[in-house]
């Protein structure tokens, strides 16, 4: 199982699974390329880092998905890192039909939350702010329904008396660290 990471920030969580990789701990899956669609994001310095060829990919015009050409960009450059599935960690865009039909049920997704509670933009501060006791993190295949494909697995987190929103924050990160890691392994021996 060989594949492409897409992220536009962080990285935390590619971290983890480079880190996991290089630990021995990801099962058959190979990280074979990292893309983002912003130029500086700090995801694109893992590549060095962990030897994984990482790079910017032109998004296009639109500020929430790809562009027809950039999208046909993209697919073309995973396909030429040699992967066939994709894992999005932190991708801050939609992806469309084109993009799903080139990888069918082999893209994934890490969402900070159970879904299908608070979907969208900033699933902690939505479950910060409802007030609920325990949220987490999922990983779900991507379908064209946002934050709503098939969910894989799920890691709750308690919120307790004394937490934050910052604490509560780092919490979920350190759940998103050991789930999406161990899925993906998972997957590679299936
Ligand atoms: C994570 O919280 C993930 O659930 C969401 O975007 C965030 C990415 O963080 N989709 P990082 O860039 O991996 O640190």
């Amino acid at each position: 199982m060989k594949f492409a990471i897409l992220g536009s920030g962080t990285g935390s969580n590619a971290k983890a699974i480079l880190d996991a990789w290089k630990a021995g701990q990801l099962g058959k899956a190979e990280p074979v390329a990292i893309f983002s669609d912003k130029r500086d994001a700090p995801i694109l310095r893992f590549g060095e880092v962990y030897g994984v060829p990482a790079r910017y990919l032109d998004p296009g015009r639109f500020r929430t998905k790809l562009d027809p050409e950039a999208e046909q960009c993209y697919i073309n450059a995973i396909r030429a890192a040699g992967a066939d599935w994709v894992v999005l960690a932190g991708f801050m865009r939609v992806i469309k039909p084109a993009f799903l039909d080139a990888f069918p049920k082999r893209i994934l997704n890490l969402h900070p939350s159970l879904l299908p509670s608070f979907k969208g933009l900033d699933g902690i501060g939505q479950a910060w702010d409802y007030g609920v006791k325990v949220t987490g993190c999922t990983v779900h295949y991507v379908t064209a329904d946002l934050d709503g494909g098939p969910i894989i697995d799920q890691q709750a987190v308690r919120i307790e008396e004394g937490d934050t929103r910052e604490t509560l924050e780092a919490k979920v990160h350190a759940a998103e660290h050991t789930l999406l890691p161990k899925v993906i392994a998972r997957l590679s021996l299936s």
